[in-house]
């Protein structure tokens, strides 16, 4: 699998049981609350998949979630819903996505991002899917996100989609 280069002393890994989960820290609650009490059981039960950042010692510096889902046609914008079926359509999800607050600031964040979307990208060559969506936790998640080309679905202001078209363009210029 490829991969974004990551800082020395950083590797990506599946979330197991042994990763010091409940000590991580983004500084918002929910997020917290979902690594350290949800998201081995999800992946656990083929729900999602998270993979954490870790440095040498153990610690875990950010994470990402990735789960598969669905949109109704109406909810897409009407250039990407023009040429597709009218009814639900397949997307990937980027369930959450967090840094630590002693790591933030040093572009893990975009790190994570670039390597959640790679994911996306590698895994919509063998299950497709239309678009990749998001929720935002709140404004601020919403301008990290809006950096990537992630825009907002109509009637919806937190909830951001990024068209497989777009990935794939990202894709081929990285
Ligand atoms: C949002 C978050 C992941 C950013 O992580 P980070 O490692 O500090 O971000 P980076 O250092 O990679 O910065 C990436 C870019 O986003 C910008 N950015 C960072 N935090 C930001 C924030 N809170 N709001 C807006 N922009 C932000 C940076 O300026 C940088 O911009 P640039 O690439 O143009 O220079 C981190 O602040 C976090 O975990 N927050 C709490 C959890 C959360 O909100 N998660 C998202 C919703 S699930």
């Amino acid at each position: 699998m490829s991969g974004v280069a990551l800082p020395q002393g950083f590797s990506l890994q599946p979330l197991q049981r042994s990763h010091p989960r409940r000590q991580f820290d983004c500084g918002q609650g929910e997020v917290n609350d979902w690594l350290h009490t949800k998201a081995l059981q999800h992946q656990d039960k083929h729900l999602s998949a998270t993979k954490v950042l870790q440095v040498q010692k153990g610690v875990i510096a950010g994470f990402y979630t990735l789960a598969t889902g669905q949109v109704d046609f109406g909810d897409l914008p009407s250039d990407l819903a023009r040429k597709l079926p009218r009814r639900a359509l397949p997307v990937a999800i980027l369930a959450w996505l967090g840094v630590s607050v002693a790591d933030q600031g040093q572009k893990l964040g975009n790190l994570l991002l670039a390597q959640a979307l790679r994911d996306c990208h590698e895994a919509g060559q063998t299950f497709a899917f239309v678009a990749v969506i998001l929720d935002c936790i709140d404004d601020r998640a919403k301008a990290f996100y809006q950096r990537w080309d992630f825009a907002e679905l109509p009637g919806n202001p937190y909830r951001l989609f990024l068209s497989s078209q777009t990935l794939a363009m990202m894709m081929a210029g990285s």
